[in-house]
């Protein structure tokens, strides 16, 4: 079957600095094997930077929770290899979370180090927080830590308000505003 047929109707090719081709996808339940394959070739400080500790694999739990997520509260996409779901090996995985009984998505992301420094962080971000903002949500919010300076940074040009007050806390609380920023989201739909 042609690729094209098994892609989600709501996919975007981008052409990365060095070249290479990706797709921006919604995550398909086909991604939990390339994803858990590829996690022991992140470095441990891409690892902690993301979940904020140490992990030597994804288990299947957290593995499916974040490749079927609920399309009534989560967001992932991916960015990936432009082939089939599966086969293709993922670079970058940016998760929101809605928050219950609020009006909050909780963000989080990992590019990895073979894909950094080329956009990705901030387009997935800004695809997160149209799709936020589309679903009637008021604020994309995420919990960084202190020292993570290119978090931070993108953080920052993206418009997030960002608590450094507090040095005792080894989070900082990350904040954007969806009245503040552009457009709807009536493209970007999960699959
Ligand atoms: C933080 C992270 C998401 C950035 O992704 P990326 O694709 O490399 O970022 P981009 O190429 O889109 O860069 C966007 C901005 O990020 C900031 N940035 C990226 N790398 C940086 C670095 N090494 N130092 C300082 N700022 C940096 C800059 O503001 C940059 O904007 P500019 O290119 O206009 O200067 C990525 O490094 C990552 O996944 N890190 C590990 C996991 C993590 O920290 N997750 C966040 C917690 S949930």
């Amino acid at each position: 079957m042609a690729i094209r047929n098994q892609l989600p109707p709501w996919h975007e090719r981008m052409r990365l600095a060095n070249g290479r081709e990706i797709l921006i996808r919604p995550i398909r339940p086909e991604d939990a094997a390339p994803l858990r394959a590829s996690f022991p070739l992140l470095g441990p400080e891409e690892v902690r930077l993301r979940y904020h500790h140490a992990m030597s694999e994804l288990s299947e739990a957290e593995t499916a929770s974040f490749t079927q997520p609920d399309p009534r509260t989560d967001f992932v996409l991916v960015a990936a290899e432009p082939y089939t779901p599966g086969e293709a090996l993922v670079g970058a995985v940016a998760r929101a979370h809605t928050v219950p009984g609020t009006k909050d998505a909780e963000f989080a992301i990992l590019v990895s180090r073979y894909v950094h420094g080329m956009g990705l962080g901030r387009h997935l971000l800004q695809r997160l927080a149209r799709w936020a903002k589309g679903r009637g949500l008021e604020r994309l919010t995420g919990d960084v830590l202190q020292e993570n300076e290119p978090m931070l940074h993108l953080a920052d040009s993206l418009g997030f308000q960002i608590d450094r007050d507090n040095s005792k806390e080894t989070l900082v609380r990350v904040v954007l505003d969806l009245s503040e920023t552009e457009g709807d989201s009536t493209e970007v739909e999960a699959a």
